[in-house]
């Protein structure tokens, strides 16, 4: 691997082997998602306890601190909308250049395996794993499923991380499912749990991160959940605890419990 790559990823996934990237790149599609409608004040708090964040070049420029900033894995896939027909139906939004300009650390696209624009999307990630590893920088794949949430089981997400390696992603980001070691074990590249819609409660999610990482994930990509919580500060606290001080559930509830009371 050449020293670019390395280095780049080596800013993404911490010398523990782990990571936790912080997404407010929802707005791409969803428009002003609750509690992400002023993105720099939303993730600013956040910060100090996540490893990346994960955005789109307009939020990035507008919003977020050139100086000191986290790296950035910048969501290059878009197009589409809640109100338009497919959500599926992407492409790649962000060229090269402004990818280098904006001193990304890596890139992330949607892949919607199974979709009417699976191939599309598959190839939409394949062009852009050609051009990005020019320039040393890894794409990371990000397995949608739309409005299809039900597709979340360990054949599906198996399958559509393993097509994205395949095709060259440098790291997967999936949702976790019961097995999830059947996912991480057919995938010969790093894979990052995404959260999802946000769960009802704490212990929940605490819960799904432990067994994901029990079960080989690297670590999380997980937005909703930290900041649509009443106590976003606390859940991004316990939430690097699970990731980087192999908290356990438990633990991670005492010190969101903890934090909430300071
Ligand atoms: C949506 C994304 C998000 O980055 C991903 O879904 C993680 O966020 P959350 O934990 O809220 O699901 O790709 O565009």
């Amino acid at each position: 691997m050449d020293w670019g790559m390395k280095n780049r990823l080596a800013q993404l996934i911490q010398p523990d082997g782990r990571c936790f990237f912080m997404p407010i790149d929802h707005g791409y599609f969803q428009g002003p998602t609750h509690c992400l409608e002023q993105p720099g004040d939303t993730v600013r708090p956040l910060l100090p306890y996540c490893d990346a964040l994960f955005v789109t070049r307009g939020v990035l420029r507008a919003c977020i601190d050139a100086v000191g900033a986290k790296p950035v894995i910048l969501r290059v896939s878009g197009g589409t909308s809640m109100a338009g027909n497919d959500l599926a139906h992407e492409a790649v939004t962000t060229s090269i250049s402004e990818i280098v300009r904006l001193n990304a650390a890596a890139v992330g696209l949607s892949v919607f395996v199974g979709s009417y624009y699976e191939h599309e999307t598959l190839m939409n990630l394949a062009h852009l794993v050609n051009e990005c590893e020019d320039y040393g920088i890894p794409v990371m794949a990000v397995t949608a499923v739309g409005r299809e949430m039900e597709k979340r089981d360990a054949r599906y997400l198996g399958l559509a991380c393993r097509i994205a390696a395949e095709l060259g992603a440098r790291v997967v980001k999936t949702y976790w499912c019961p097995d999830f070691d059947k996912v991480v074990g057919g995938c010969p590249v790093p894979v990052v749990m995404a959260g999802g819609p946000k769960c009802e409660t704490e212990l929940e999610v605490f819960e799904f991160v432990y067994d994901g990482l029990q079960r080989g994930a690297i670590g999380i990509n997980l937005g909703r959940n930290v900041w649509q919580s009443p106590q976003p500060v606390a859940m991004a606290r316990a939430l690097q605890a699970v990731i980087h001080e192999q908290a356990t559930p438990k633990q991670a509830l005492e010190l969101f419990q903890a934090s909430t009371k300071a």
